[in-house]
């Protein structure tokens, strides 16, 4: 689980394909573009920087990023649904360059948001960078769990328990999992060169989810909206550093 610096480096590369990607698509987030025109775009984008999409065809899956609407999760697939103003979108991005992949997501607003949605962007991005700041050699992996968790408990919002961050390598999804609960000073002790991508993913009410028919989409159990915030980063000396920075 601990990578070499000349992982690190291609890591850093992938990571940064992937919040270029961002940073990219960010422009087109707005009314009247469909989740599809969204996912041609990052394709392309990704593409343009010698890299691939990590999602494409990863068990199966159909797209090259996760678009994901109001009461959806996770792990929605690009389709002709027209963005509407109002709406909130996670999307979900991962790039692998020379074999290392990146992986982040980020939840932005549609034109103007609700009340309620600001806040649930706010603090479930907040609560993602609580999470990271407990980071460095020595720590636990469940250390960071606890402090999603307690900082969604907060401020009233559900903590979605069926899915968790994962180390990140040569695969997009490596041991350990990083749960966004947990018990303080328990499971793996954090290193330096581990490179674990941290994902809290916190709704509006319950915790609770089910999966659609289409057997990828995640969706609250009582409709209400959901975010999601992602970086991937390494631990370092006496911290971390963010590979997926914007
Ligand atoms: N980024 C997701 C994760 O954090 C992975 C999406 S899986 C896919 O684990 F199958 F949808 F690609
Ligand atoms: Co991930």
């Amino acid at each position: 689980m601990i990578k070499s610096s000349e992982e690190i480096e291609l890591l850093r590369i992938a990571g940064q394909i992937v919040g270029d990607t961002h940073n990219y698509l960010k422009q087109f987030i707005k009314p009247g573009i469909t989740t599809k025109e969204l996912d041609k775009l990052a394709y392309d984008y990704i593409i343009s920087r010698d890299a691939t999409p990590s999602f494409l065809n990863y068990e199966g899956y159909p797209a090259s990023i996760c678009t994901s609407v109001n009461e959806e999760v996770v792990h929605g697939i690009p389709s002709n649904r027209v963005l509407q103003e109002g709406d909130i979108i996670s999307i979900d991005i991962g790039a692998c360059y020379k074999g290392y992949h990146g992986d982040s997501a980020w939840s932005y607003p549609v034109g103007n948001i609700s009340e309620e949605k600001k806040y649930l962007l706010e603090h479930t991005e907040k609560s993602l960078y609580e999470g990271l700041s407990v980071i460095k050699p020595g720590m636990k992996i469940c250390d960071i769990g606890y402090a999603i968790e307690q900082y969604a408990l907060k401020h009233k919002l559900g903590v979605v328990k069926e899915l968790v961050g994962h180390g990140v390598g040569k695969h997009l999804h490596e041991s350990p999992d990083v749960p966004n609960y947990g018990k303080k000073n328990t499971g793996m002790t954090l290193r330096k060169g581990m490179v674990i991508a941290v994902e809290p993913m916190l709704n509006l009410g319950t915790a609770d989810i089910y999966i659609l028919d289409d057997d990828w989409t995640i969706i609250t159990a009582d409709d209400k909206p959901s975010a999601h915030f992602e970086h991937t980063i390494v631990v370092t000396k006496d911290g971390y550093e963010i590979l997926t920075k914007r």
